[in-house]
């Protein structure tokens, strides 16, 4: 994939740092000749010793040694690609205004060819105007920024800015590198919003009310919307199954008030949304600061509705916008698929009824039928959920896009 490819890796003082470990191992693994320069705070997070048995190559740190000219300047114009990961909020600042203390920041100066950034820090800062005016600038400057994810943080805080996970980084450099790969298809130019998995939510710092979904159907989804060429964002709950995020846009959330909130961001701009995570329809009113401890014989735990966030999607969807729903019954399935189609505002239903022999839950099989409206249904056969996932696609692309 990256056969031949000449790779500068630039490592921050981040504790995202650890995953460069891996990053690295994935690079010179896709066939990529890769050499590290580190700046001197990042050597409290990652030693040089490993990055440089993985790499193959001394790890480069210091710009005041006796070669440091030759260093940077030579660096810069050896890489085909320089890849900062992770991208702390003090070297992303320095970039963006041109210092140069490090020799990291002598080779970014001095570089011809394209960068790519994948920052790491946490939310505050993320969000703070003065890192939303840097990476605006370093986009000015033509470098590209790989997101960040929504997830637990260094601080202990939950939100957005952890670091892309290592996969996904190999994925934005491999694409970079050869656009054909994203093959446009029929959806090329649409962005679709993708929810998969399950929603826990908080009883108390240590218990939750969740359920079985794996995120497998919602994944195949994503995966299947992203090879058709749409610019795909999956939302994803706390779901058990692994899932590397290759090119789709992963923002991973717990509670289905986190899962409400970044579809509702991210809806305005998507083409297609399809809905396939197992929201919770309940959730505590309160949500206890400390354990629970066990003193009554009987415990009493008040629930709310969660917001549902297909019906708000469906209250918001302008002309030409698609949404899709699932929905997991048990009894009367036509009645309450053809009602949620109707109550929620939805393009198309896909129903996946229990009492099928592999659907639903747990299972890598799945058996639809797609409601639409007037009362139009397409039935399938019981078929792995990649698949399904197909089926699912081709439906969209057959009434809408075709
Ligand atoms: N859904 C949602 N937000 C919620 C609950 C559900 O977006 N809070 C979405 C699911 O992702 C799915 C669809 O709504 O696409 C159907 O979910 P389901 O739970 O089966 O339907 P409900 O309307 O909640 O009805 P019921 O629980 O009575 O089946």
């Amino acid at each position: 994939m990256l056969k031949g490819k000449k790779i500068l890796l630039g490592i921050t003082g981040s504790i995202a740092a650890y995953k460069s470990i891996y990053l690295v191992r994935l690079l010179v693994k896709s066939g990529a000749e890769v050499k590290i320069v580190m700046t001197p705070s990042s050597k409290d997070f990652v030693s040089t010793l490993t990055l440089s048995t993985l790499s193959h190559h001394p790890v480069l740190t210091d710009l005041f040694d006796e070669q440091s000219w030759s260093n940077h300047v030579m660096l810069g114009r050896w890489a085909d690609l320089i890849v900062i990961a992770p991208l702390s909020v003090n070297t992303l600042s320095k970039m963006a205004n041109g210092q140069c203390d490090n020799l990291l920041l002598a080779v970014y100066l001095s570089a011809t060819c394209p960068v790519v950034v994948a920052p790491a820090m946490d939310e505050d800062m993320w969000k703070h105007p003065a890192t939303r005016e840097n990476i605006k600038k370093l986009e000015s400057f033509g470098n590209k920024i790989i997101p960040v994810e929504k997830g637990e943080l260094a601080s202990g805080l939950y939100g957005d800015g952890r670091m892309a996970e290592p996969e996904q980084i190999v994925q934005f450099i491999t694409d970079g590198f050869s656009p054909e790969q994203n093959k446009p298809g029929a959806l090329a130019g649409k962005k679709a919003l993708v929810t998969a998995g399950p929603t826990y939510e908080a009883i108390d710092p240590v218990r939750f009310i969740g359920n079985h979904s794996s995120g497998k159907m919602g994944i195949a989804i994503a995966k299947e919307l992203y090879n058709r060429g749409a610019e795909v964002t999956l939302v994803m709950g706390p779901a058990s199954v692994e899932f590397s995020a290759n090119g789709i846009h992963l923002i991973r959330v717990v509670s289905a008030e986190d899962m409400f909130k970044v579809c509702n961001q991210v809806f305005p701009r998507a083409d297609i949304a399809v809905m396939s995570a197992a929201v919770a329809d309940y959730t505590p009113v309160k949500k206890a600061n400390q354990k629970i401890k066990k003193k009554e014989e009987q415990f009493r735990l008040e629930l709310i509705k969660t917001k549902d966030i297909l019906k708000s999607l469906g209250e918001k969807k302008k002309k030409g916008q698609v949404l899709v729903g699932f929905a997991l019954e048990t009894t009367e399935e036509k009645k309450h698929a053809l009602e949620k189609l109707a109550k929620k505002n939805a393009d198309m239903i896909i129903l996946n009824s229990l009492n099928d022999a592999g659907a639903g839950f747990g299972h890598d099989t799945n058996k639809i039928t797609i409601f639409r409206k007037k009362g139009r249904q397409i039935s399938f056969g019981t078929k792995p959920k990649e698949e399904v996932a197909k089926d699912i696609v081709d439906t969209i692309i057959r009434f809408h896009y075709a």
